[in-house]
């Protein structure tokens, strides 16, 4: 049975039994504790927790999925991936365990040729949660599973949470049989690799807080209603059905592992070791391109470093296969065949996605490069200081500056006979990631971690943001925090971040900049507002300093925004979309945009484009969207369902979530888009809109930066002046400006040209003299000279070879000229055919002149530059060649 069709019965099954097919939200997970969607119950966590109610009580879907811990496993045993398709069925407070455990049983057992997966009974072993009796029982008496292949196993494995603080429960394990091939027999409790783990049955009733692992971590109490969360390993149950060993032989990965075969010449299943390769290359391959199409780029901190060091790890391992060139794009390719049909996305955003691959293989095939000749260096110095273990922080060095992975840097040095401190190297990494994890969270929420706000939030309850049609509100003050703790007051002075019921302030997000403003209560309390985030979902945390009175939990409070911010920066956001429209119509759809912000008058937009944008689209983009502004087009915000948002052909920004109610925000017809930002009533509010220009800010990622209202025409008034004044200094008409700069530059030129000539002329003048009054110095004609300061290193190489070229060919001969260029000493020596055959050669009276000049230096028998750091000994410097010439001559 193909994927695809494994999926569509999955989705038939359920639906007919009352549950509500959702799609895949993005790989993107709308929550801040995780980077990316690890299960299928993640888009459904705010219905567990109660936060959200439910628009529906069952549930279905087929959720894109990444987990990474295992990465190392990933080709090495026949069952992990990192990228996973997990078929899940979910209750929210509706049916519980009795029905559920029927429900899998029949679809897994129920003959193909009547819809299910037919799967042999016998075959299917279960797990339950140590004392969890109930389901021991369901299965045993309602189910008819014999009580020899029912195992009880403890939290590590029969216990299920998101690895953070949040929904948890028992949960209950189907596992199938592989037979023998696969190891020894015992059931699931005893081996996981021949009783494969198929479906996780999770009964969702509990909250869990922070802990350290698995099985340690306190249960906080009952979640508000019993739920049910499953979800089914599409390419485990695939591998199966399909009757093949491993994760990376069914039809879907299959495709990828034979195009990698094919591209390195590798047969799949020669040895163990390229087997090992080729499963890396296609499990990371995949994954890469799924979170590309999902909007990640590769960077070096979060999702982006996830994908970066799949994609990294994947071109090293088509390397090891005997790869040299770039292979992405045929990889790119592939991956879209095989997925292409279950996520149409794909193949519509290829060239996007090929050109973020492509970009980033070509840098990294160029780090490999440098990265090898530094490794060299650090190479030969470990050997020759006589040790055997390149030092730690040279391997993080490589790592951190060139992005070569240590496995590399092992592998390199094992080729040299060398080891690596790998320890040092561990705690140098351990370091830096903490570093980067403290900064990212800290500029997230500005705390470390969120356990504070999850507390605040419990018991404040949900803010309503109610900004989008006022810009002031009588609220209640529900939590407060002082210096990151929740406090119940604060007095003057204090630092605070405040909680309200209701309030108009937009909290950063959505590449809008957060609103300013100030909140006062009765008393005369007046807390002025800096900053509003939204550390949780549903939790928007105003940050700010009591000015003065104090405050206290409870109290009323009006909460009024800073207008003209607010103006400014909705300005800026209802630019932005005009820019993506734009530039979408100029350059085609894969011109998605990869981020933003927006902040009084000004706003950057990135977006996807394999090369620079030229600057006549620019203009045109630039013009088209002023022009938009003079229609003075309606702006509309309406929330409506989000396929209704799709088929009114809203673009739909990365990192959404499908949720059943989106916002569409509307100007006139000509731009439409999923956004929770806000926005001016109409276009002509902007004024004007200046974009500055373009730039690169990564691998296939551009971004534009650019003025709106009263900054852009600062801006081009500025701009103006600027012009008038170059006008006055050129006394040209403004039209004439470019041409006649044209023209003096050129001039200068010219005249740079002729002076240089001159002065070539000048150093060269003294060449006769200099080669006729040439020392002879025990049968080699010498010539020692200081040229006047400031001749350049170039005028005094001419200088050498000019005299060189004056001193008959068959006399042995060496020229040796210096001058302090800069301050610093600069020494040329040329050697005649004569004098090199008696084995006086340049590069070595360099290095004996360099070492009294304080410098060092070489260069070829013929012609040797060298330099130092003391300009007062150069006289010293030309007589110690003049001695070693002596030397030599006596010598040969
Ligand atoms: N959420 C459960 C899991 O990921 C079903 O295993």
């Amino acid at each position: 049975m193909k994927s695809a069709e494994i999926a569509s019965r999955w989705l038939r099954y359920f639906a007919e039994r009352g549950h509500t097919v959702v799609p895949s939200a993005s790989l993107i997970a709308d929550d801040p504790t995780l980077l990316l969607v690890n299960a299928g119950m993640v888009p459904f966590k705010p219905y567990f927790l109660g936060e959200v109610r439910p628009p529906f009580t069952r549930a279905a879907s087929i959720q894109k999925c990444v987990r990474t811990t295992d990465i190392e496993e990933v080709g090495r045993t026949t069952r992990h991936g990192s990228f996973f398709q997990m078929c899940g069925n979910f209750s929210f407070g509706d049916y519980f365990k009795e029905t559920v455990i029927p429900l899998a049983w029949e679809l897994l057992t129920t003959p193909v040729t009547d819809g299910g997966y037919g799967l042999d009974a016998d075959r299917l072993w279960v797990t339950v949660y140590l004392d969890d009796d109930e389901t021991a029982d369901i299965w045993q008496s309602k189910v008819g599973v014999p009580a020899e292949r029912i195992q009880r196993l403890g939290m590590e494995d029969n216990f299920w949470s998101m690895g953070v603080p949040g929904p948890c429960g028992p949960c209950s394990e189907i596992n199938y049989d592989r037979g023998p091939d696969f190891g020894v027999a015992g059931g699931p409790a005893v081996n996981g690799e021949r009783y494969l783990e198929i479906w996780n049955l999770v009964f969702m009733q509990y909250i869990r807080g922070e802990g350290s692992s698995k099985k340690d971590y306190p249960i906080l109490g009952d979640l508000p209603s019993k739920n049910i969360d499953t979800g089914l390993g599409l390419e485990r149950l695939a591998a199966i059905l399909q009757g093949v060993d491993n994760l990376y032989e069914i039809d879907t990965s299959r495709t990828i592992l034979d195009r990698a075969s094919e591209l390195t010449g590798t047969r799949y299943g020669a040895d163990h070791r390229s087997d090992v390769s080729l499963r890396v290359v296609a499990d990371h391959v995949r994954t890469s391109v799924m979170l590309i199409g999902d909007g990640v780029l590769p960077g070096n901190e979060g999702r982006g470093y996830v994908l970066r060091r799949m994609m990294r790890r994947a071109i090293r391992n088509i390397r090891l296969l005997g790869a040299h060139d770039a292979t992405m794009r045929e990889m790119v390719a592939a991956t879209v065949d095989a997925m292409g049909t279950q996520y149409p996305e794909l193949v519509t955003d290829l060239a996007r996605i090929d050109s973020v691959a492509t970009a980033e293989e070509a840098s990294f095939l160029q780090t490999l490069r440098t990265g090898t000749s530094i490794f060299d260096v650090a190479a030969t110095e470990t050997k020759k200081a006589g040790g055997g273990v390149l030092a730690g922080e040279r391997a993080f060095q490589l790592h951190d500056t060139y992005g070569f992975p240590i496995d590399l840097t092992l592998e390199m040095a094992a080729e040299q006979g060398l080891a690596v401190d790998e320890e040092g190297f561990r705690r140098l990494m351990g370091e830096q990631r903490q570093r980067a994890k403290a900064d990212a969270r800290a500029k997230k929420t500005g705390h470390v971690d969120t356990s504070a706000y999850r507390e605040v939030l419990d018991v404040a309850g949900p803010s309503a943001f109610t900004g989008y049609d006022s810009t002031a509100e009588e609220a209640r003050v529900r939590g407060l925090l002082v210096d990151g703790v929740p406090a119940h007051e604060a007095g003057e002075g204090d630092d605070v971040e405040i909680v309200l019921d209701r309030t108009p302030f937009y909290a950063e997000g959505g590449g809008q900049l957060a609103d300013a403003g100030v909140i006062r209560l009765g008393s005369g309390t007046e807390i002025e507002i800096f900053d509003v985030q939204k550390p949780l979902p549903g939790l928007i945390v105003h940050r700010g300093r009591v000015r003065s009175g104090g405050v206290v939990v409870g109290a009323d409070a009006e909460a009024r925004i800073d207008l003209a911010r607010r103006g400014a920066i909705s300005r800026s956001h209802s630019a932005t979309h005009l820019t993506h429209q734009a530039l979408r119509d100029a350059l085609g759809p894969t011109a998605a945009q990869a981020g933003s912000e927006n902040s009084p008058g000004r706003f950057r937009f990135d977006f996807s484009s394999a090369g620079a944008v030229p600057t006549s689209v620019l203009a045109d983009v630039e013009e088209t969207i002023n022009q938009v502004l003079i229609e003075d087009l309606d702006v509309q915000a309406e929330v409506m369902n989000a396929d209704d948002a799709r088929r009114t052909g809203a673009i739909a920004m990365f990192g959404e979530k499908y949720g059943d109610r989106v916002r569409v925000v509307s100007i006139g017809d000509y731009s439409r888009e999923l956004c929770g930002g806000t926005h001016v009533r109409r276009s002509g509010e902007l004024g004007l809109v200046k974009l500055l220009g373009e730039s690169s800010v990564g691998a296939g990622v551009r971004r534009v930066e650019a003025l709106v209202g009263l900054d852009a025409y600062r801006y081009l008034a500025r701009e103006a002046v600027l012009v008038s004044q170059i006008t006055d200094v050129l006394k040209a008409p403004r039209a004439d400006v470019p041409e006649r700069l044209s023209q003096v530059l050129a001039r200068l030129r010219e005249v740079e040209k002729e002076l240089e000539k001159l002065r070539a002329a000048e150093v060269l003048a003294v060449a006769g003299d200099l080669a006729r009054a040439a020392e002879d110095v025990g049968g080699t004609a010498l010539v020692a000279h200081q040229a006047p300061d400031d001749t350049s290193a170039d005028d005094l190489r001419r200088l050498v070879l000019d005299i060189r070229g004056r001193i008959p060919a068959d006399r042995p001969a060496v020229v040796a000229v210096a001058a302090a260029v800069g301050g610093r000493p600069v020494l040329v020596v040329g050697t005649s055919g004569p004098a090199r055959e008696r084995g006086i050669k340049a590069g070595d009276l360099v290095r004996v002149a360099a070492k009294i000049l304080g410098g060092g230096g070489g260069g070829k028998d013929d012609l040797a530059q060298g330099g130092g750091s003391n300009p007062a000994a150069i006289a010293d410097a030309l007589a110690a060649v003049g001695r070693s010439v002596a030397q030599r001559a006596a010598a040969a």
